[in-house]
């Protein structure tokens, strides 16, 4: 029997995309009680409404920068899953504030997950701390060599975990994950995924805007499978494991705009523009050997499918709020 099995779970950032997930997937997994701790910086509520009509998962709002709140929180839970950040873009706006929330929050979680003797605290960390790739796949291996304030936020949430693992004898597992996608992505704030903006154009009739040659790529994992890496790194033998969670797949921007294209059956088409300085790495895609080494984990969802289940889910979602507006 998975440890999740009549486990108290607590989930932080547990109203977010990947976070709400992870909730569906430890209730699945036979959790009694699933906390979904969330301050409602970017989460909403709805993406719970599943999980707390099950009756065994509830939302407390609380932020992960109040020590005394994320202790009494976690006293008397069994596993922890450390969802919680802010968007690499407001990390760059606002440096302190990535340090306090994503560093010492960090932290906060940690200290209390230790004191409470929890059994596993599985954490999200990022492909972001590799930076540019020296070589390809990015294996656990690569250099960190990644410049943005987000990813250094990542690298010593890392460290801390390993540190705290071994001085407190605390079973940590980091889970770097690729380029995240699928239903519950936030379609409403200023900065959205590369998707949902291309989703928003093609609503707008606008073409979708690829830079440079748009032979730039990335490695997209489906949600559902993020969340069952999550679950699986509960039972995973290793203890102190930092593991990449991908699809192993590197798509390039331009098949991905002609995906988007053929399934909302759009003419929008595309247009060209200069590459913007500082822009992602050219290419990025993940080596998925160790994820199924250490985890038993896989990808399972194919891009094509797990876009079509995206458009399928915004089309309502968007039909839904427009609703509750009129
Ligand atoms: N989405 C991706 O492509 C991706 C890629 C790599 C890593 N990650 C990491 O995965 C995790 C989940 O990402 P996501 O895509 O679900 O993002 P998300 O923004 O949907 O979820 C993060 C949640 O954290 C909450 N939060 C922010 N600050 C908080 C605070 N101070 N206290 C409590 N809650 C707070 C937000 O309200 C949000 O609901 C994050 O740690 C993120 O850095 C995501």
């Amino acid at each position: 029997m998975g440890l999740l099995s009549g486990a108290r779970v607590v989930v932080t950032g547990g109203a977010g995309n990947v976070g709400s997930h992870v909730v569906d997937a430890a209730l699945a997994a036979g959790a009694r009680e699933v906390i979904a701790v969330d301050a409602l910086v970017r989460g909403v509520p709805e993406n719970l409404d599943h999980a707390l009509a099950t009756g065994r998962a509830r939302l407390v709002e609380i932020d992960i920068r109040d020590r005394e709140a994320v202790m009494a929180t976690l006293r008397g839970c069994d596993v922890l899953f450390h969802q919680a950040a802010l968007r690499w873009t407001r990390c760059q706006e606002a440096p302190r504030e990535c340090q306090e929330v994503m560093v010492e929050g960090t932290f906060n979680v940690l200290e209390a997950a230790a004191e409470a003797n929890v059994r596993r605290v599985v954490m999200a960390s990022s492909a972001v701390v590799y930076g540019e790739p020296v070589r390809l796949p990015l294996d656990e291996d690569h250099p960190l060599s990644g410049t943005t304030v987000y990813g250094a936020a990542k690298v010593a949430n890392e460290q801390m975990g390993r540190a705290i693992a071994k001085l407190r004898d605390l079973p940590v597992v980091s889970l770097r994950y690729f380029n995240v996608y699928g239903p519950r992505m936030d379609v409403r704030s200023r900065f959205v995924e590369v998707m949902v903006r291309w989703l928003n154009a093609i609503d707008e009739g606008k073409p979708l805007t690829l830079f440079g040659d748009g032979s730039a790529s990335a490695d997209f994992v489906y949600v559902d499978d993020v969340a069952r890496a999550n679950v699986l790194a509960c039972d995973a033998a290793a203890t102190d494991a930092i593991v990449n969670v991908c699809s192993g797949v590197e798509t390039r921007m331009r098949d991905l705009a002609a995906l988007l294209l053929e399934l909302t059956g759009s003419d929008v088409g595309v247009r060209y523009e200069p590459q913007p300085p500082g822009a992602l790495p050219q290419r990025r895609y993940g080596d998925p050997r160790r994820a199924a080494d250490v985890l038993g984990f896989r990808a399972e969802t194919e891009l094509r499918e797990g876009v079509r289940r995206l458009i399928q889910w915004r089309r309502q979602a968007l039909a839904t709020a427009d609703a509750l507006q009129t």
